[in-house]
């Protein structure tokens, strides 16, 4: 390892812990200690992922002087943007901050989220790609889920960190997140080195429900990690979900409500469309069949053969047919 990245790692710790001693300590952070107890954090989670507070005035740069911490290195931090006049202000800006780590607990990164929505602002601002931080190489929580993901056999994919906080609180703590993309294949080896099942727990909202397609169509072709969905109920996400029924309700969930992909896209086919009408019917019997075409297992492929002539009153070697029909083409 290059000593400029042990220095670079050396800013970063320490200005998690400035951020955070401001957080708890002082009484700049108190809205902010404020705004996430109010979401349901309590001060062991706040301690446990060292979350912090970057007040509305810079701090960082004189902090660090006093540390005899060279300018070019804060430059190369991402923890700056330089003003016109060549000085450094510091990036994050009244926003309460996550630390991001790397797979051995390192903090590399923040992400921080604005206290109050604003439409001028991004609600979560992320550090610049840097030196040590590469988001497609970054899979948040990973550090403290890893071991916990060896054991359980499964890894649980949020969108948000708050998800993988609101998981962790209620005692599912293989809950890890991507930087705000779909997955990358580095981010895949990651987890194919670590487990052989990955569950996608997306937000219950549309946009949740057509990224949890678009990332199971992305991932079959280019994983051997089983894949399966865990779905959030009434448009909720995970931590709306934790918010409104309980950790205990949650854990249940994560442990139990396992979809297989194809209990997934058969729910989302339905969803924009009366199966009361023959022609949406039809469309939807189509696309589930499409995807049955892609399962490999014989007995699976009956399972869900078997559901869809009884639900709709059809003669199963019908179905087989056009299964036939849909394999054929795929090859
Ligand atoms: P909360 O409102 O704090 O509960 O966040 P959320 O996780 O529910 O946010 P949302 O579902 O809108 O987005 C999911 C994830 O996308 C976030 O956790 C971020 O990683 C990312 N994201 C959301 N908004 C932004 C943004 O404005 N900028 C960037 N870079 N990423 C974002
Ligand atoms: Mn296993
Ligand atoms: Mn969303
Ligand atoms: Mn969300
Ligand atoms: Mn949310």
């Amino acid at each position: 390892e290059s000593s400029k990245s042990i220095r670079l790692k050396k800013i970063h710790a320490d200005a998690a812990q400035l951020y955070h001693h401001i957080l708890i300590n002082t009484e700049i952070g108190e809205e902010a200690l404020n705004y996430l107890h109010e979401r349901g954090l309590s001060d062991d989670i706040i301690n446990d992922f060292n979350l912090g507070y970057a007040p509305d005035r810079p701090i960082l740069e004189a902090f660090f002087k006093e540390r005899m911490v060279d300018q070019e290195l804060l430059r190369m931090s991402g923890l700056f943007v330089e003003r016109g006049d060549g000085t450094l202000n510091d990036r994050f800006r009244n926003r309460v901050l996550f630390p991001i780590r790397d797979a051995q607990g390192a903090t590399i990164a923040f992400s921080g989220r604005l206290l109050q929505k604003n439409d001028k602002l991004p609600k979560y601002l992320n550090s610049p790609e840097t030196e040590l931080f590469n988001k497609r190489k970054i899979l948040f929580n990973f550090d403290k889920a890893k071991s916990e993901i060896r054991k359980k056999h499964f890894g649980i994919l949020f969108e948000g960190f708050m998800d993988v906080l609101a998981a962790y609180r209620s005692g599912v703590k293989n809950g890890i997140a991507s930087m705000g993309t779909s997955l990358t294949n580095e981010q895949i080896y990651l987890l194919e080195r670590t487990t052989d099942e990955l569950f996608l727990c997306y937000d219950g909202d549309k946009p949740g429900q057509n990224a949890t397609a678009r990332a199971l169509e992305l991932l079959e072709p280019i994983t051997k990690l089983k894949l399966g969905v865990i779905r959030i109920p009434e448009k909720l996400d995970p931590d709306e979900y934790v918010k409104k029924y309980g950790e205990n309700a949650f854990e249940k969930l994560a442990l139990t409500s396992h979809e297989t992909k194809l209990a997934f896209y058969m729910r989302y086919f339905q969803a924009e469309r009366n199966l009361a009408n023959e022609e949406d019917q039809l469309a939807y019997i189509s696309d589930v069949m499409q995807k049955l075409a892609g399962v490999e297992s014989p007995v699976e492929q009956d399972l869900y053969l078997n559901q869809i002539a009884n639900r709709f009153s059809l003669e199963k070697d019908s179905l087989k047919l056009q299964l036939l029909e849909f394999i054929n083409k795929t090859k």
